[in-house]
């Protein structure tokens, strides 16, 4: 194996343990614990150290690491990386379990835009949280993390659904989208899944109180191509986002840094992020505020130091697929394996403009690693990152990239081996500059 698919090799496996916007946030903070990284909790006072390593997390699945500098925050701002730790996916609904035709099936609910056909005959299962109240009366959260497959969307055969390839592979959400678990027998099915989540935790089923449980593909990632020169997993957008700002952070040389060194990785990106802990809530501008109080700044030097910031907001991008040319803006055709992609857009669906654009071609160029540049057909809407709601809510400057992407939110996801570790580089020149 190279270093790039080694680097690839590490980012396969933090997904494979990350089924989950809850695991993902769990998953980053063991790294950040094997680095020395000190949690901070948001109900507590905190004093923090110049050069110190920090991380607090929002509601199990929204997570801020970062490395005090040691030059005052308005002289050097803070320099942020943001991303996502959810996808689109499947959920399953509070009374999921029920019997129809001799089965039993999950009734779920669409989370975000996922490419629902994709789901369809795969190795499916769950992850995600439940909560439960203990001996005590103490309501407490747990993890949890199905391995082996446990559930399967079936299509129709063709016999059924003979225009399928001609009209495409659709599924009608409520009534087409149910996934089986097993046969039909003479208990309860709401019972037979409590006692699912029982066998699994180790908690009795009469304590458990909620969940939120994601649908994932049990397949785990890998390589493919003459050369193993792809990669393909689910979720790359937008762990593979995260792992690169978390690998640029938890880089050596960047132990004692002069500025402040932030990553914030969000769930419920996917879904607007207009929530408690999402990049639209306050989750980072209070903890950007309660940096600089720490250390009695002023609310003035507060304020330069935003204004001195940047943000890198860091997401995945469209890469060409030769079969489908008419989808593409024919001079902004970005290729997988050529480098890391800057995205515009003149209506601020992403956030970059010249000025920061600029900078980050620089950072590329320092680091001799190629970039391109990413625009949309200007006849169909264009996506949108946290980028543009994060840099409005803070006044920070951001230039919104990512790595080039086959399929963005099939369950099934592939990308280039080498851009991943030209990304690290790139973010951690910004880091180090
Ligand atoms: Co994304």
């Amino acid at each position: 194996m190279n270093t790039a698919q080694k680097c690839v090799s590490a980012l396969l496996n933090f997904i494979d343990e990350s089924p989950s916007p809850w695991h993902a946030a769990h998953s980053v903070e063991k790294k950040l614990l094997a680095h020395n990284f000190q949690e901070l909790k948001e109900t507590e006072s905190w004093s923090l150290e110049k050069n110190g390593h920090y991380y607090l997390i929002r509601d199990d699945s929204s997570i801020i690491a970062f490395i005090m500098g040691h030059k005052s925050l308005a002289e050097t701002g803070y320099k942020i990386i943001g991303a996502h730790t959810d996808s689109p996916s499947l959920r399953i609904k509070p009374k999921a379990p029920h019997y129809e035709g001799s089965l039993l099936r999950l009734g779920v609910e669409v989370y975000g835009g996922p490419i629902l056909a994709t789901f369809s005959d795969r190795d499916l299962s769950l992850a995600g949280r439940i909560s439960y109240k203990d001996n005590q009366n103490i309501i407490k959260t747990q993890l949890v993390h199905f391995k082996e497959a446990l559930l399967r969307l079936p299509n129709l055969a063709i016999h059924m659904n003979s225009k399928v390839n001609a009209e495409g592979l659709k599924f009608h959400k409520q009534n087409e989208l149910p996934l089986l678990l097993s046969c039909a027998n003479e208990q309860l099915p709401e019972q037979r899944f409590y006692k699912l989540l029982e066998k699994l935790t180790g908690i009795d089923s009469k304590q458990i109180l909620s969940w939120e449980l994601n649908v994932y593909d049990t397949q785990k990632g890998s390589f493919w191509g003459e050369n193993q020169e792809f990669y393909s997993n689910s979720q790359l957008d937008n762990l593979a986002s995260c792992d690169a700002g978390l690998q640029a952070l938890l880089d050596n040389k960047l132990k004692q840094p002069e500025a402040t060194l932030v990553c914030a990785f969000f769930d419920h990106e996917e879904i607007g992020s207009e929530t408690y802990k999402g990049a639209n809530g306050n989750f980072l501008s209070d903890t950007l505020a309660r940096i600089a109080f720490n250390f009695d700044e002023k609310q003035e030097n507060y304020h330069r130091a935003l204004a001195m910031s940047f943000m890198i907001s860091a997401d995945m991008a469209h890469a060409y697929q030769p079969n489908f040319p008419a989808a593409y803006e024919p001079n902004h055709k970005v290729m997988v394996n050529q480098g890391p992609v800057i995205k515009v857009n003149e209506n601020q669906r992403y956030s970059s403009e010249s000025v920061s654009a600029a900078m980050f071609i620089n950072w590329c160029q320092q680091e001799d690693v190629p970039y391109q540049q990413y625009a949309h057909r200007t006849d169909i809407p264009c996506g949108s990152t946290l980028g543009p709601m994060s840099s409005a809510k803070l006044g920070i400057r951001t230039v919104d990239v990512g790595n080039p992407m086959w399929a963005m939110h099939s369950i099934r996801e592939s990308a280039g081996v080498y851009d991943h570790l030209n990304m690290i580089k790139v973010l951690r020149r910004f880091f180090e500059n």
